[in-house]
């Protein structure tokens, strides 16, 4: 995971930059500030390597020319359009019951503001301290938006591996109606092939797989399943449509879509 990176940031924004410093800082990343003179679509495709910046808009994931930051407005549009009934993720997730849920996997955070604004109660975990900030940045403009911020309340942020999050929420004997899995997946699965129909989601998660441990080393989260067995009644996972079963599991029920599907686990014990 990064310890080190640079910020790149004009000299308006220098206090705001110094701010997301302290901020990365208590979270393990040394952030090197350099001011520039324009940062603009010119500057970022002359310095293609992975950085932070800063402009009038917060904080931004930058590389290959790129930058991107967890848009939870630009998703809107598909929050207004979505419904119990359309959603498959909705059906997955029982959220018509307004479930207490985890997302134990948060990214960029779109599946937990979708599932919040059908009515579920997320706590979002994020262990990477740079996905995190990014996060609370997304959280804290939505929370100013009149339409998101009713679902936005509903989500409560927290930094932390979720092996211990999830293993603390036992130890103090919570239960959950819902762990949610969505954990990366190796770039080249079949899964890209839908991503090419969306250049936006496509965008983000390159840039995702850039800040993110290599294929080889990557933290396919086979752990996570039976932590999350353990305090919930039902836990759904996310996965390519074609991938293997999470931690060679298989689920009690499928849900199948063009790209992707949802596997659920049910505990009937718990209550
Ligand atoms: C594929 S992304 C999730 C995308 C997300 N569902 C969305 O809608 O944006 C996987 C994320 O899970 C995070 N992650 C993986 N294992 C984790 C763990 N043990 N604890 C906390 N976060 C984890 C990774 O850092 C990454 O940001």
């Amino acid at each position: 995971m990064v310890s080190e990176i640079r910020l790149y940031t004009e000299q308006e924004f220098q206090e705001k930059a110094q701010q997301y410093a302290v901020v990365l800082s208590s979270r393990g990343v040394q952030v090197n500030i350099e001011l520039v003179e324009k940062l603009n679509a010119r500057f970022l495709r002359l310095n293609p390597e992975l950085a932070l910046c800063v402009d009038a808009c917060g904080l931004w994931l930058c590389a290959n020319g790129m930058k991107m930051q967890p848009d939870w407005k630009a998703e809107v549009g598909r929050l207004k359009r979505a419904s119990l009934k359309s959603e498959m993720i909705a059906r997955a997730c029982n959220l018509g019951e307004k479930p207490k849920l985890i997302d134990a996997t948060a990214g960029l955070g779109h599946d937990s503001l979708l599932m919040a604004q059908l009515g579920a109660e997320v706590t979002l975990v994020e262990r990477h301290p740079v996905l995190f900030t990014l996060l609370e940045d997304a959280h804290r403009m939505a929370m100013d938006d009149a339409f998101l911020n009713k679902a936005v309340s509903r989500i409560q942020l927290v930094f932390s591996d979720s092996a211990h999050y999830l293993e603390q929420q036992a130890k103090l004997n919570k239960v959950f109606d819902v762990v949610y899995l969505d954990p990366m997946f190796p770039q080249r699965d079949q899964n890209q092939q839908a991503e090419k129909k969306q250049a936006q989601v496509k965008k983000q998660m390159q840039l995702l797989h850039l800040i993110l441990p290599e294929d080889g080393e990557m933290d396919l989260g086979d752990n996570l399943l039976e932590l999350a067995q353990k305090i919930a009644k039902r836990v759904v996972v996310k996965r390519p449509r074609l991938a293997v079963f999470l931690a060679n599991k298989e689920p009690n029920h499928q849900w199948q879509g063009d790209a992707c599907r949802f596997d659920a686990y049910f505990q009937h014990d718990l209550v």
